[in-house]
């Protein structure tokens, strides 16, 4: 048998697990986060420990408001207007302030720091109530499915790590990631926000970061995000396949799930890992998904396909 832990009922509770430099599992708008306090090297480390993740790839910084951002990394006037769309799905890369307080494994010996304010009541409460901000990757093992789901953080970690259940994550894929560069902003990884959208709501040009270059998120390794199954995308389910469809699905004999009937892309991202989890639990060895359009949250959602249908290591 191994050791369960208890859930923490409250913010409070939760809140008394991360002021003792232990780890705690809390929800956002994208996904959940296994937090732990970004200021004490121990419990990051932990962090790194519990995920199994295999290097130190630098973590977001997740703070309650704009005057904790502002005490961790220096902010141009470009980079103040994109934070005008905080709180959200979004997550800044800027200078870190030096003597910023956060534990250097944070930013895994980079000179920046990864920064957002999540765009949900419990997380914002807790970063409050625990008066640092929290260091907070998705909270599943290393490689595997991001948790839209209290359960889902419990089954990943086999209920060693203690969940603030705050019930389903409404956008259901990761933040963007976007790096401010002198006047450019640049796209490390495409997520819950549309670059589209950041560009119609801020008037400047997002580009993208190229997929090999140094420039992109470290921790973007090929293979990731990846279920049990293996998986071919832009396919017609075959016999013995499951079937992961979107928008108006042919009739179909085995497990299928439609990310969205209606071929809407963002309840198709707030559905993509859940409905993964639940083929997964169904035991299929493979899973076919239909074509997704590229546009608006496509971008993420083929992101996050590509990586879990990459060869594995
Ligand atoms: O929605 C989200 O972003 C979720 C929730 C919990 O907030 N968090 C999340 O964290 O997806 P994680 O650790 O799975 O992804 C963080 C990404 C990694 O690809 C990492 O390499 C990148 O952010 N990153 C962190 N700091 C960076 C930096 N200074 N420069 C470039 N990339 C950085
Ligand atoms: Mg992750």
């Amino acid at each position: 048998m191994t050791d369960t832990v208890a859930d923490p009922q409250t913010v409070a509770e939760a809140a008394a697990l991360l002021r003792a430099g232990r780890l705690c599992a809390f929800p956002t708008e994208t996904v959940y986060g296994l937090g732990a306090d970004a200021t004490n090297a121990d419990a990051v480390l932990s962090i790194y420990e519990t995920k199994g993740r295999p290097r130190f790839n630098p973590l977001i910084v997740h703070c309650a408001d704009l005057a904790m951002a502002e005490t961790l990394a220096e902010f141009s006037p470009l980079a103040r207007q994109v934070a005008g769309l905080w709180p959200g799905s979004l997550t800044l890369v800027l200078p870190a302030k030096p003597g910023n307080g956060l534990a250097d494994v944070v930013m895994a010996g980079l000179d920046s720091v990864a920064i957002r304010i999540p765009d949900h009541k419990l997380a914002l409460e807790l970063i409050a109530a625990v008066g640092k901000p929290l260091a907070a990757p998705s909270a599943n093992p290393s490689g595997k499915l991001s948790p839209t789901t209290a359960e889902q953080v419990r089954r990943g970690f086999g209920g060693r790590v203690p969940v603030l259940d705050g019930g389903p994550c409404r956008a259901g894929v990761e933040s963007t990631i976007i790096r401010v560069e002198g006047d450019q902003l640049v796209q490390l990884r495409a997520g819950a926000v549309a670059r589209k959208e950041i560009e119609r709501k801020l008037s400047v040009k997002v580009a993208v970061a190229k997929k090999d270059s140094a420039v992109a998120a470290p921790g973007m390794l090929a293979s990731h995000y990846a279920p049990n199954a293996q998986m071919r995308l832009n396919a017609e389910p075959r016999a013995g396949e499951a079937y992961l469809a979107f928008g108006k699905a042919p009739a179909f004999d085995g497990v299928m799930r439609n990310l969205s009937p209606a071929g809407d892309p963002h309840e198709a991202a707030r559905n993509l890992f859940s409905m993964l989890h639940e083929l997964d639990a169904a035991g299929v060895g493979a899973i076919a998904v239909a074509p997704i359009p590229e546009e608006g949250l496509g971008e993420a959602i083929n992101d996050r396909l590509a990586r879990a249908a990459a060869p594995r290591e």
